[in-house]
């Protein structure tokens, strides 16, 4: 299964270093091309002619060779691989991660790396624990780096609890099945709406709303991740994506939107609806600043049109569409009505009611309701793992 992957393994400095050999065995063995960077401290816990010999290619320490004064190009690198393994992850070397400090090969390389990075946290307990260590795991994981679990038991301090680094065996597993999933929606297009849309008023004010876009984007990267193309037209947003699967299409109107939409609809293979589309628009936009007058000013608004619908009545079998409901009110029964009115095959539903669900926050709560009228409930999760679970059903489906 990894037959052909290439992989950079970033070795720092801790005791269990020495579980590198076997675990740069196991990927060698189903395939894998290995490089290995080592941190000077690496060196000290596991010989750099073991890695060498294991690995097949010449260890990686300076950012050149010393001998023959070579340059170690961590951009190349770093473009050569198809996943970056940090492990064991010292509390130190996770720290520099979290910070962007570039003081070794493993962490320049870290900062040029395009593709996608595991670490292993591995320390000694108290280290482990430390809300210092805590936060900088979450600020990697914040960045999209996926945690290697470090698993619990009797440490080299002598002490016990969580901090050793997964068994080797178990890591390669762990890859395997990463890379599995991730293949899993090569040669797929899916078209992606997200962000709020702008309504003009004048040159300088507009009719809007408060979605940050989040949503939509962490199911564009989650396609991305699995290998799928995404066209994701986007509102205005503060977001950036760097993924060269992913072709960003920025508009402002629903009307923007909606031209966009039906553009790039039937190349696709389906629509995922997460844009809070503004229903209605000023039926006059001024072409210079509207100045403030005495009397109650009154703005008329015309529909917009509905873009999930539209993409619904011109959906084939073949294709699939996905739209999201945010309630505050009978929930169920208004998504299902939409699921019905917008001829969608499942629909998302988000209710206000729920603490930490909505715009704005990074977190989701949801419900996914399907055509036969089954009901999916999730737990409060980031916005990335929600992300996860409606790409799960989307492959479900499996149109
Ligand atoms: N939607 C759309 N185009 C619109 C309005 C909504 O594509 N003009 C999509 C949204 O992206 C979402 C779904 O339709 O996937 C439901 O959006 P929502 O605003 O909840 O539904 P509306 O049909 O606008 O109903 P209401 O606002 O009355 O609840």
């Amino acid at each position: 299964m990894l037959k052909g992957k290439n992989i950079i393994l970033g070795i720092s400095g801790g005791i269990a270093a020495y579980k590198c050999a076997t675990f740069v065995r196991g990927l060698v063995k189903q395939g894998a091309n290995v490089k290995v960077i080592m941190t000077k401290h690496a060196k000290e816990f596991i010989t750099p002619l073991t890695m060498a010999t294991l690995s097949k290619n010449p260890i990686l320490v300076d950012f050149y060779n010393p001998e023959n004064g070579d340059w170690n190009s961590h951009v190349d690198l770093g473009l050569w691989a198809d996943l970056y393994v940090i492990a064991p992850a010292t509390a130190n070397t996770i720290a520099k991660m979290a910070n962007g400090v570039a003081d070794n090969l493993l962490l320049t390389t870290y900062l040029s790396a395009k593709c996608p990075v595991m670490f292993a946290p591995t320390m000694d307990l108290d280290m482990y624990k430390h809300p210092a260590t805590l936060r900088n795991i979450e600020i990697l994981k914040s960045y999209g780096n996926i945690v290697i679990e470090p698993t619990s038991g009797e440490l080299a301090s002598g002490l016990v609890g969580a901090g050793r680094m997964a068994e080797p065996e178990d890591m390669v597993a762990f890859i395997d099945s990463f890379f599995s999933k991730n293949n899993s929606l090569v040669g797929k297009k899916f078209l992606v709406t997200a962000g709020p849309t702008y309504e003009k008023i004048d040159p300088v004010r507009f009719i809007g709303n408060y979605s940050s876009g989040k949503m939509g984007y962490a199911i564009s990267e989650e396609l991305a991740k699995r290998g799928a193309e995404v066209v994701l037209i986007s509102g205005p947003v503060s977001l950036s994506i760097d993924n060269p699967l992913i072709e960003r299409i920025n508009v402002e109107s629903a009307k923007e939107m909606y031209d966009a939409s039906m553009r790039f609809f039937p190349e696709c293979d389906g629509g995922i609806m997460s844009a809070a589309v503004a229903d209605f628009a000023p039926k006059v936009q001024a072409s210079s600043k509207v100045k403030r007058g005495k009397d109650n000013m009154t703005i008329e608004l015309v529909p917009n049109k509905d873009i999930a619908a539209s993409l619904g009545s011109i959906k084939t079998d073949k294709q699939l569409l996905i739209g999201f409901a945010l309630e505050t009110d009978n929930e169920f029964e208004n998504a299902q009505l939409k699921l019905e009115k917008k001829n969608l095959d499942f629909i998302v539903l988000n209710s206000l009611k729920d603490e930490g669900a909505g715009f704005g926050v990074d977190t989701n709560k949801i419900k996914i309701i399907d055509r036969n009228d089954i009901v999916n409930d999730y737990p409060l999760d980031s916005k990335r793992n929600v992300a996860g679970f409606i790409v799960d059903y989307i492959e479900k489906i499996n149109k």
